[in-house]
């Protein structure tokens, strides 16, 4: 899959991307060619994954610049603002989605007074440089993580963190694939991730479609698996990373997490650099996005709880940094003390 179907590809007058709600079963593009079918494509997960929601708004954005063409430069200008507003309210908790806004908004705020043509047009730009940014980090990724796999290891990973998540090759799914091309012989534990079985239906099928050898648990199965001595690294991707190392990612990471702890196997994240927050001081500060009551009630559209149950569906839980070995990144893989080396990391970007 890496490298030979991107996540999202932008067409000259449109964002065409996978269509990630309906595979394994069907492999079909959703073409938006308005900024609302971008925004609608990244609240009902369409597209999902923190880079890749990312790089998707800043091509929502120039979509949005594209429907005032014949406008005046100033009015332009005040419409893609309130397209970005409109774009960040899509989803609360990875980072990336703000990241890639800002720059879009500060690309923005330097046209003033400039034709409407040259305004896109540089919009434009900078929604690729999003995009080229982020398959050269996971690259970089792959490559600074792979020797943490040994020959022999069970690798468990959670969610999809590969190039369905990112704009290609993915993060903690980059790291694996390395390996992989480098020869090291070992195998891959994929949990299925309810509710929205993001491990059984895209991890799953981007570890079949590279010929990588892997075996799919429930996410219930974790514990056993490690008490049996079968996984010996656990890598996971990452929707936000606070200053003090503190990583946000999909609901149950944290109980792998302090299971592995437990069990004394390394864990690490893998993210770029766009997915670290240092505004916020801690993990604490992170907004953790609920979604609806029918991912839980429901399973591919049948029902499997009954009526007036009560729910609660966090997408996301937060890990404490203090059981991450290292967060593996575009520039290196990060260790504690994570407040200063995460600072020190960022100079570099
Ligand atoms: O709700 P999702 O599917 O968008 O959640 C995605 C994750 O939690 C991923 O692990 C994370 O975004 C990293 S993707 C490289």
């Amino acid at each position: 899959m890496a490298g030979k179907v991107r996540s999202l590809v932008w067409t000259g007058d449109s964002l065409r991307l996978i269509d990630q709600t309906k595979l394994p079963a069907v492999f079909e593009f959703v073409e938006c060619r308005r900024w609302q079918e971008v925004s609608d494509a990244i609240r009902t997960m369409k597209v999902r994954g923190a880079p890749a929601i990312g790089a998707a708004a800043a091509y929502g954005v120039v979509l949005g610049a594209m429907e005032c063409r014949g406008e005046t430069s100033e009015r332009l200008i005040a419409a893609v603002a309130a397209v970005i507003k409109e774009l960040a309210q899509t989803r609360p908790t990875a980072v990336n989605l703000f990241w890639a806004l800002e720059r879009m908004e500060n690309i923005l705020k330097a046209q003033e007074g400039k034709p409407a043509a040259a305004v896109i047009e540089a919009l434009r730009l900078e929604a690729e440089a999003v995009a080229a940014e982020d398959v050269k980090a996971c690259r970089a990724i792959g490559t600074n993580g792979a020797s943490l796999i040994k020959n022999g290891d069970g690798v468990l990973t959670i969610c999809n963190a590969g190039a369905l998540a990112t704009v290609d090759y993915g993060t903690a799914l980059g790291v694996i694939r390395a390996a992989f091309v480098q020869g090291t012989k070992f195998h891959v534990y994929a949990a299925e991730t309810r509710p929205f079985l993001q491990g059984a239906r895209l991890t799953a099928w981007e570890l079949v479609e590279e010929g990588i050898p892997a075996i799919l648990i429930c996410d219930n199965m974790a514990g056993w698996l490690m008490q049996q001595g079968r996984v010996q690294l656990v890598i996971v991707g990452a929707d936000r990373i606070a200053a003090n190392g503190d990583t946000a990612n999909k609901i149950g990471t944290y109980t792998f997490a302090v299971l592995a702890h437990h069990h004394g196997i390394p864990f690490y994240v893998a993210a770029p650099l766009s997915t670290i927050d240092i505004s916020l001081d801690s993990g604490r500060e992170i907004p953790i996005e609920e979604r609806a009551a029918e991912e839980v009630t429901h399973l591919l559209g049948h029902r499997i709880a009954p009526e007036g149950i009560g729910v609660y569906n966090p997408a996301f839980d937060v890990t404490p940094a203090h059981l991450i070995a290292g967060i593996i990144t575009e520039v290196g893989i990060i260790e504690p003390p994570y407040r200063e080396n995460l600072a020190e990391a960022l100079k570099k970007r």
